[in-house]
């Protein structure tokens, strides 16, 4: 990997904690930095782009409905789908808001059961639970291995007749056991089930392959991947898209409407894109995936994978950490200073300018397996350094003399 590159082209890399140290930026999964190039082309929405899409017969609304039709050609290139497959939201939960309100509740009747698992975010829990409580279908869990893992075999234990929603992480974003898509994927369709996929932890990690991979719906968010906040992405295969009413209505997604409240909605995509759309962010989240693509998805792949080994065995030859994940895929370590509660943790890192984060990361029943109240996490990006790492090493060394000034 290329720091130096990335030195010059972020300028968060550039800067100091509020502490004084040179900040160590270890809460990736939360969200990443941007390079410049992803700031300019927001900005470049502010001065030289500014006006809304599909509203207007005048040259710079005509440009703005092409960067619009452009950048979701890249995002449907990214991950292999079809343009008109790609809905702009304004995150991954509300991509999943939008499968769980929008396919969920009048797809899914009282008896029939959603699966989960208990590694989920509540992102990918919370609407289901609603959905539930609308419908009356039951919510059940697919065991995780001894490890934390979603296996095949798991899910085919699980799945029944009743089972109509399969909804799961790519990667989980506490353990960052990536899930065998692929394989799972044939055990739902042969149950006559849906499948939708949490994005959040894979896509700004690794290539991704909608059509390989069969999932039905894939959800994501921009900021994770160098992009600008408040703007994301459904993936739905069409016809599935075709089945799924609009969560939100208004202007930008209807062809017509009359006194009598007869309404037409556009075709999908537009039709689940309510209001003027982020356009900032739709232009942000284009740069942000050229960007990544200059680097490479395999690079960024490979590089978190060693960072994940050499942070591993790092922490746990200091004797004084206990690692959950040792053997998941992500550039995901959720561990905890032993003897040190996680905020407790947490908050001495940050005395080093160390940014990690602590709590039960929005994965609030994986408390059950792990039976750990909090954990820290560190979670890393293709600009993450081995210097990074040694420094968290080296806080986690110290990390019980924080505590002897209270005792
Ligand atoms: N989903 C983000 C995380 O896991 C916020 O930290």
């Amino acid at each position: 990997m290329d720091q130096k590159r990335f030195l010059q082209d972020f300028p968060m890399l550039q800067g100091k904690s509020m502490q004084g140290h040179p900040l160590v930026w270890l809460d990736n999964a939360s969200t990443t930095f941007k390079p410049f190039s992803v700031l300019k082309a927001v900005e470049s929405y502010y001065t030289t782009y500014t006006s809304n899409s599909h509203r207007g017969d005048y040259d710079l609304c005509y440009q703005m409905d092409a960067m619009v039709a452009e950048a979701r050609k890249t995002v449907a290139d990214f991950i292999h789908a079809k343009e008109e497959e790609v809905v702009f939201t304004s995150g991954c939960t509300s991509s999943l808001n939008l499968v769980a309100f929008g396919y969920g509740l009048t797809h899914i009747k009282s008896g029939d059961e959603i699966l989960l698992t208990e590694a989920e975010h509540a992102s990918n829990v919370l609407p289901w639970f609603k959905v539930s409580e609308m419908t009356g279908a039951k919510i059940r869990y697919i065991p995780l291995d001894k490890e934390g893992r979603l296996t095949v075999e798991n899910l085919r234990k699980t799945i029944t007749k009743n089972t109509k929603i399969v909804a799961i992480a790519h990667v989980s974003n506490v353990l960052g056991f990536l899930a065998p898509i692929k394989e799972l994927a044939k055990i739902v369709h042969e149950s006559g089930a849906v499948f939708v996929v949490d994005g959040a932890q894979s896509a700004p990690h690794m290539k991704i392959d909608v059509k390989d991979m069969d999932c039905d719906f894939f959800a994501f968010s921009g900021h994770k991947m160098c992009g600008p906040t408040g703007i994301g992405v459904l993936y739905g295969k069409y016809s599935l898209l075709l089945e799924t009413e609009p969560f939100m209505t208004g202007g930008g997604m209807n062809a017509k409407f009359d006194i009598c409240g007869d309404v037409n909605f556009l075709a999908p995509p537009l039709r689940f894109e309510a209001g003027t759309q982020n356009l900032e962010g739709i232009l942000g989240l284009k740069a942000a995936i050229n960007y990544l693509q200059e680097i490479g998805m395999d690079e960024i792949t490979h590089h978190e994978r060693e960072l994940k080994q050499y942070a591993v065995s790092e922490l746990l030859k200091t004797g004084m950490a206990t690692v959950y994940n040792a053997n998941s895929e992500a550039g995901i370590v959720t561990f905890n200073i032993n003897g040190v509660f996680a905020q407790d943790a947490a908050t001495f890192l940050n005395s080093r300018g160390i940014a990690c984060r602590s709590g039960n990361h929005c994965a609030k029943i994986l408390v059950n397996f792990l039976h750990e109240v909090a954990t820290v996490r560190a979670s890393f990006y293709f600009y993450t350094t081995k210097e990074d790492i040694d420094a968290l090493v080296d806080a986690v060394r110290h990390g019980k003399e924080f505590l002897n000034a209270y005792l």
